[in-house]
């Protein structure tokens, strides 16, 4: 336990993928080349739209921090998930999509078998110490036909993987900087989640995970 401890904080060796599922991969170290530019465009993002916790339509605070770029941004409050092409904290559009971004996620989706990849969301999710997502699918976008293409920086995670059903086993994949994961076609609406983050400082993103999804809402 404690070697393996050690050695997730370090950057993989970049080119293994592993297959997660019929249209499910993940890309090991996909995005280590570009991360340094992925944090600085993520901490501008957070300048003009900051990361906040948001009200689940249960009442429930999330204890992941939430932001977006893209035409449109992912939201929750009192009244239901929706996407919105206005963030409500600020009352002004999303940041735009950095152009990093656009070619690292389509780049990502072809790696994995799917051509044309262009989001229209990106969705920013930051964890620190005890930060957990609980099992969820992504359903809220139009076009089910584009895959999910899940960015992970900073701070290594564990990355559950469910199957269509809540209550179908979970694999457990460890998700370091750099990493990509993509899932689309039969794999798209399977349930998914992250698992308690451990305590650590990154060089690049101190005592933080950074995520990014990329969706495309609209067909
Ligand atoms: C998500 O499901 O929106 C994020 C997954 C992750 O943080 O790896
Ligand atoms: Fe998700």
């Amino acid at each position: 336990m404690f070697t393996l401890d050690l050695f997730s904080d370090l950057p993989r060796s970049t080119g293994n993928r592993q297959q997660l599922g019929p249209g499910a991969w993940l890309l090991e170290g996909f995005a280590l080349a570009t991360a340094r530019e992925l944090v600085a465009a993520v901490e501008d993002v957070h300048q003009a739209s900051p990361p906040r916790h948001l009200v689940t339509p249960g009442g429930f605070t999330m204890s992941v921090a939430m932001t977006n770029c893209g035409r449109l941004g992912w939201t929750s409050d009192l009244r239901g998930y929706q996407y919105t092409p206005v963030d409500p904290l600020i009352q002004r559009p999303w940041p735009t999509l950095p152009p990093v971004f656009l070619s690292l996620a389509a780049r990502a989706a072809e790696a994995a078998g799917y051509t044309a990849f262009s989001p229209d969301a990106c969705l920013i999710n930051t964890y620190t110490a005890g930060t957990r997502l609980s099992l969820h699918q992504d359903k809220d976008e139009q076009d089910l036909s584009a895959p999910i293409v899940s960015v992970s920086l900073g701070l290594p995670a564990v990355f559950l993987f469910g199957g269509a059903r809540r209550t179908d086993p979970v694999q457990r994949y460890e998700v370091r900087h750099g990493d990509v994961v993509v899932w689309g076609g039969e794999d798209r609406l399977r349930f998914h989640g992250v698992s308690p983050l451990k305590q650590g400082e990154h060089p690049l993103t101190g005592a933080r995970r950074l995520n990014l999804t990329f969706r495309k809402v609209n067909l």
